[in-house]
């Protein structure tokens, strides 16, 4: 009885997705469960921080707008963009698109590309966690370490420990830890690794990202404030 209700709710779940696609209103609009998953991954990896809120563009001459992009790239393209990543990584003052194969799952990909095939609706509370004011750097820093994805690579409280089997210590390194404070010791190296990036290979080998002209200088300083905070 209640499975009978609910499987007729999710088809009326997903017709209803491309109505709020072409833009009528959200706030009464039920999405297709994909696309709603595609928007809230488009936010915790951060795409939206380089890509603008809905894949706007308007964040770094160097990224595009994301808005056309189902009209000019085929699932299978946009799989291996976001699979492999894009760009002149090489170039440490210019941001790329980074690599994401190994920490997005194939089914979190296939929601990506459903939100971005749906023209990346505006879905309710699938926005970047707000950043507290006031409250000191390393408070701030704290939630901007989530706002900008460095959470998904790096683990909760700089712990690591995130797979990267092709890179030569296998896991994306640590931000915690005697060894991470013995060599990053001052503010200007850790934020100068956080600029410029720091590329280990070619995808499948997940790299940094250059976050240089994406996130603001008091920003920088107050992601180091808040690496300063965790365990030595
Ligand atoms: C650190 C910044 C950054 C982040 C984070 C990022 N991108 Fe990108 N992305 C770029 C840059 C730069 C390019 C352009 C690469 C080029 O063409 O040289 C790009 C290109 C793309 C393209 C191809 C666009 C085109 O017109 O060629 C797609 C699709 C894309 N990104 C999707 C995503 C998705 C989905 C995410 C989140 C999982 C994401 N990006 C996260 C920087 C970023
Ligand atoms: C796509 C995964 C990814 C994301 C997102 C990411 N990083 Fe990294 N980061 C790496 C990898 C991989 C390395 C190791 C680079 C190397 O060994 O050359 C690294 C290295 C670092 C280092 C130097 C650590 C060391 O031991 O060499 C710092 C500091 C750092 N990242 C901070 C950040 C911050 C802050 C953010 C968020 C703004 C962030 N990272 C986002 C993958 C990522």
């Amino acid at each position: 009885m209640f499975a009978a209700g609910f499987g007729g709710w999710e088809v009326g779940h997903s017709t209803r997705a491309t109505v709020a696609g072409t833009g009528s209103s959200a706030s009464s609009a039920t999405f297709d469960p994909n696309v709603a998953a595609g928007a809230h991954i488009f936010v915790q990896f951060a795409c939206a921080q380089c890509h603008g809120d809905q894949g706007r563009g308007g964040v770094s001459p160097y990224v595009p707008a994301l808005t056309t992009i189902a009209q000019s790239f085929q699932p299978d393209r946009l799989r291996t963009i976001i699979d492999h990543g894009l760009g002149a990584s090489a170039n440490p003052t210019r941001p790329y698109m980074p690599v994401w194969g190994q920490v997005i799952s194939t089914q979190q990909v296939s929601d990506l590309i459903a939100y971005l095939r749906a023209g990346l609706p505006k879905v309710p509370t699938a926005d970047p966690p707000p950043v507290p004011q006031g409250q000191g750097a390393a408070v701030e820093g704290s939630v901007l370490y989530v706002r900008y994805g460095c959470i998904n690579c790096h683990g909760p409280n700089g712990l690591g420990g995130v797979p990267n089997p092709q890179a030569p210590d296998k896991t994306i390194p640590p931000l915690s830890g005697v060894a991470f404070k013995a060599q990053f010791n001052t503010d200007q190296k850790i934020i100068e690794v956080i600029r410029s990036g720091s590329v280990i290979g070619r995808a499948p080998i997940v790299s940094m990202p250059h976050w240089g002209g994406i996130i603001p200088n008091d920003q920088l300083l107050a992601l180091a404030a808040y690496l300063k905070t965790l365990k030595g």
